[in-house]
């Protein structure tokens, strides 16, 4: 029996149709910007996000960080949430790789506090570190999958412009927002001077993300790509995915949202579940283990024997379950029913 895997969203597979666009790409060297498969995503991209120019890079994690070292120099300081992937699970980059100071900055759902930040800005004088650049985050993924709102993010940007600092959004889930706020991904997009996204999550290609920002931004961040070791030669192969992926998936993305809704909704008032339904937004659901001894690893080594991937920690209550094009409506319902029985029990 196949596993239902609610690990990530970025365990998604390439569909059959998905094979046959990489099998046919047309390619070249992209390194000379000879790759017209990569020129073609690099095109599409600028133009969804309503950007100058856009960047093919390996990974969201090498995209935002190709954008910190191209936004500051050693020594300045970046804002961001204190749940922040950038600072939480990019593997101490920021510091190795751009020599910046982290400033983080608390806020519910994964929302910026804007008092807190207009309260911590560093002028930069001779005693401290300026602050150069403020990066968001939409969606939240610790969060829960939670939608920035734009009021937020246009606050944000403004107090930025008016003390001429950059912002960067980690839009690795941009689409989800999006979908969420049923608008284009472009309206997001405008409160931000670079943005990152990723195609290898619920749009489901296999690999990569992508950079957006002006020209002279893009520039730049070509020369980081080849420092950091993410410029690639034929990578039309994996390109001819993202195109694909901007032109068919988004529509799709609803379809994980439903399912995180009915998955909480099953689950909710359950007696040793918490689940705070105002962070089901989009298509993660982050639960919460009460008045039971068992933990993330537990639940998580009794539902892989019922085909249940999920992640669960060792001594931590919290879990997330996370939906995407390759998690039937089927399975979310038998995956909360399981979860709801193992717990009974
Ligand atoms: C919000 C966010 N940003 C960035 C990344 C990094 O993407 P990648 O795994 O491609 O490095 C992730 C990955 O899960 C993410 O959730």
């Amino acid at each position: 029996m196949p596993y239902a895997d609610f690990r990530s969203d970025t365990v998604t597979k390439p569909t059959e149709e998905m094979r046959k666009v990489i099998a046919a790409a047309e390619v070249g060297d992209d390194i000379y910007k000879d790759d017209p498969t990569v020129n073609e995503l690099e095109r599409l991209a600028a133009e969804l996000t309503d950007k100058e120019a856009a960047l093919f890079v390996p990974s969201g994690t090498m995209g935002n960080q190709i954008c910190i070292k191209a936004h500051t120099a050693p020594g300045d300081e970046i804002m961001l949430h204190t749940d922040a992937h950038i600072y939480i699970f990019e593997a101490g980059a920021t510091a190795a790789l751009s020599g910046v100071m982290t400033r983080l900055i608390d806020g519910e759902y994964g929302v910026m506090d804007i008092c807190q930040i207009k309260a911590r800005l560093q002028p930069g004088d001779m005693h401290h570190a300026p602050t150069r650049l403020i990066c968001m985050e939409n969606t939240h993924n610790v969060a829960g999958g939670t939608v920035v709102p734009l009021e937020n993010m246009r606050e944000i940007y403004n107090l930025a412009k008016e003390n001429d600092i950059n912002v960067h959004l980690d839009g690795a889930r941009i689409f989800n927002a999006a979908t969420a706020l049923n608008i284009e991904v472009k309206e997001i997009a405008a409160y931000c001077d670079s943005l990152m996204f990723c195609l290898s999550k619920g749009l489901g290609a296999p690999v990569g993300s992508m950079i957006c920002g002006t020209h002279a931004f893009i520039e730049r961040a070509m020369v980081i790509r080849k420092m950091f070791g993410g410029a690639l030669r034929q990578s039309g192969i994996l390109a001819a995915a993202g195109i694909y992926a901007l032109q068919t998936m988004p529509p799709l993305l609803k379809a994980d949202h439903d399912n995180a809704q009915a998955f909480a909704s099953a689950l909710y008032g359950h007696k040793h579940i918490d689940i705070d339904l105002h962070t089901v937004q989009t298509n993660m659901v982050n639960v919460v283990l009460k008045g039971t001894s068992l933990d993330g690893s537990d639940v998580s080594n009794l539902l892989r024997e019922k085909n249940i991937l999920v992640n669960g920690d060792k001594g931590s209550k919290k879990m997330r379950f996370v939906f995407h094009r390759d998690v039937t409506k089927t399975q979310t319902l038998e995956a909360a029913e399981a979860l709801s029985a193992l717990l009974q029990s």
